[in-house]
């Protein structure tokens, strides 16, 4: 008999945590929707303590969306109340507390004496906490998951401990987090087999499996962790999260899929949903794909060779493993214009996995047809692309209304700007060593600000001239970076844009630290 394994997806908790990734709450919904067309079995909506709007997400999802929501919360009573109070409309609901286990993470964690003189009484705090944190949760919620947090790095015996401590006070899912991605396939799957060996009770809860990807392991140790007793993945669609990233939802299901006759395990997963939501997740990040990443990357499923191409005309399977169908990649690809009607483009957002509202829908066919009069052919990336910059942007924030650049081979970069906020207006002018160096500084001078640009991208969205052109900034200050994404067939215009967004981001980032009360306890580990 084929066993299932459940999929929990933390692209909206841990993928939001990728540098440069930022997601408003319409935009969480509108992914979390997608993800219960994927077929998720669980999606962790956030970490609702951390901000007002990470609240807001949770609890819009809660309430839209219908598989096991998840949030989560630190080893504390006021995370775990308020990730309760984020999921209270869901109907299906999971708390997902976590301690850290490892030594690192004790002795850097929780250095203060109120923990413990010694390491070995800092253990013991650990495991107290851990059991009661658990128990406090379950005064919520049924469904508990504790996470043993840097598991892949803890001393097993300990972690051993730990765990039977949360089993004991009710969790229903371990997860064993390598948090650093540091373990190798076969210690994480012998760390399975040890934990089912020593720790008592086990078999009362889901073991799941949550690795990150800082040696490239993380597909893979997720599925040394299946082999031996995981039952339960965490992974992210196109493996977006901290650092390196987490383990991709997309190579996970369908090495388990593909290599049927290895694993008798499946998925509920809809695989023909798996382009679709790796496209939305990309959009609205704004996190690229590469080009050679499996399943989902442009060249996935191209063939350059002669020899490959000659052989995939006689018979596919020469070069291919899956077929771009199975995954939702088609192979014709459906062009709009100037003259598809807003029904067209109605029911080809709503084949793109889009959701839309009719007032959604009219902000997107006005700036479809301005785009369609620049450029006669509107492919799929331009929707998904006009979708991130046009529907779910913030409001009540700085947005552009002017810009005139004049440069060329012997003259100064020169820009004027005018920009407007509640109907406020804000211009000035400005020189520059570049053209995008003068629109940046008249923006600056205009808004009286200036920030370090962190990092400035261009790429182009489809092919031909008249592409739309894709501008990521990254802005910092303080030790803190914003990033700011702006689409225009016009890449000066498209500058602009994402050099306001940034700083659209940084100016919300300000107004939750105000609305928490400068609350410092959040930044804390524990
Ligand atoms: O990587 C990690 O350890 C985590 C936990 C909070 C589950 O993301
Ligand atoms: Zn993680």
């Amino acid at each position: 008999m084929s066993e299932k394994i459940i999929v929990f997806d933390t692209t909206l908790r841990d993928g939001e945590q990728s540098p440069g990734a930022s997601l408003n709450v319409f935009e969480k919904v509108e992914i979390a929707k997608q993800l219960e067309k994927l077929k998720v079995d669980v999606i962790e909506a956030g970490f609702p303590v951390s901000s007002p709007a990470q609240f807001e997400a949770v609890k819009r999802i809660a309430g839209e969306v219908n598989v096991v929501i998840a949030a989560l919360a630190r080893a504390k009573e006021i995370d775990i109340k308020t990730a309760y109070d984020a999921l209270s409309q869901a109907e299906k609901k999971r708390i997902h507390t976590f301690s850290s286990t490892s030594d690192y993470h004790i002795l850097g964690k929780f250095g203060h004496e109120r923990y413990g003189r010694s390491l070995e009484e800092k253990r013991k705090t650990v495991i107290q906490m851990s059991y009661d944190m658990v128990k406090y949760a379950k005064t919520f919620c049924e469904d508990v998951e504790f996470s043993a947090e840097d598991a892949g790095r803890t001393d097993l015996a300990y972690l051993s401990e730990v765990i039977e401590a949360a089993i004991e006070a009710g969790a229903t899912t371990i997860n064993i987090p390598d948090t650093t991605g540091y373990t190798m396939p076969f210690e994480y799957g012998n760390k399975i087999v040890e934990l089912k060996e020593r720790v008592r009770n086990i078999e009362k809860a889901i073991i799941s499996a949550h690795c990150h990807n800082d040696l490239g392991l993380a597909v893979a140790n997720s599925i040394s962790g299946i082999q031996n007793g995981v039952r339960q993945v965490e992974c992210t669609v196109n493996g977006i999260g901290e650092r390196a990233g987490n383990a991709s939802l997309e190579e996970i299901v369908m090495a388990l899929n593909v290599r049927k006759d290895l694993f008798n395990f499946f998925t509920d997963i809809n695989t023909a949903e798996i382009y679709n939501t790796s496209r939305m997740v990309s959009g609205f990040t704004g996190i690229v794909i590469q080009p050679n990443k499996a399943i989902v990357g442009e060249n996935a499923f191209a063939h350059e060779s002669g020899i490959h191409q000659d052989g995939m005309l006689k018979n596919r399977e020469t070069y291919e493993i899956m077929t771009p169908e199975t995954v939702g990649v088609s192979k014709t690809k459906i062009v709009l214009g100037r003259h598809s009607g807003r029904h067209g483009l109605k029911s080809r957002m709503i084949e793109l996995g889009y959701s839309l509202k009719e007032s959604e829908l009219d902000k997107i066919y006005e700036a479809f047809t301005r785009l369609a009069d620049k450029k006669k052919e509107v492919y799929d990336e331009d929707l998904r692309i006009l979708m991130g910059d046009e529907i779910y942007k913030e409001e009540n924030h700085f947005e552009l209304e002017y810009i005139q650049v004049n440069s060329g081979t012997n003259s100064i970069p020169t820009a004027t700007v005018k920009i407007l906020m509640h109907g406020k207006e804000y211009s000035d002018s400005s020189t520059g060593d570049g053209p995008v160096d003068a629109l940046f500084n008249a923006i600056d001078r205009a808004l009286k600000i200036q920030f370090t640009i962190e990092s400035y991208s261009v790429r182009s969205v489809t092919s031909g001239r008249q592409a739309l052109g894709e501008v990521m900034v990254r802005i910092r200050e303080n030790g803190l970076s914003f990033t700011g994404r702006g689409v225009s067939t016009d890449i000066i215009e498209a500058s602009a844009k994402a050099y306001l967004q940034a700083i659209n981001q940084k100016m919300i980032h300000e107004k939750e630290k105000k609305s928490l009360h400068e609350n410092e306890s959040l930044n804390e580990a524990v």
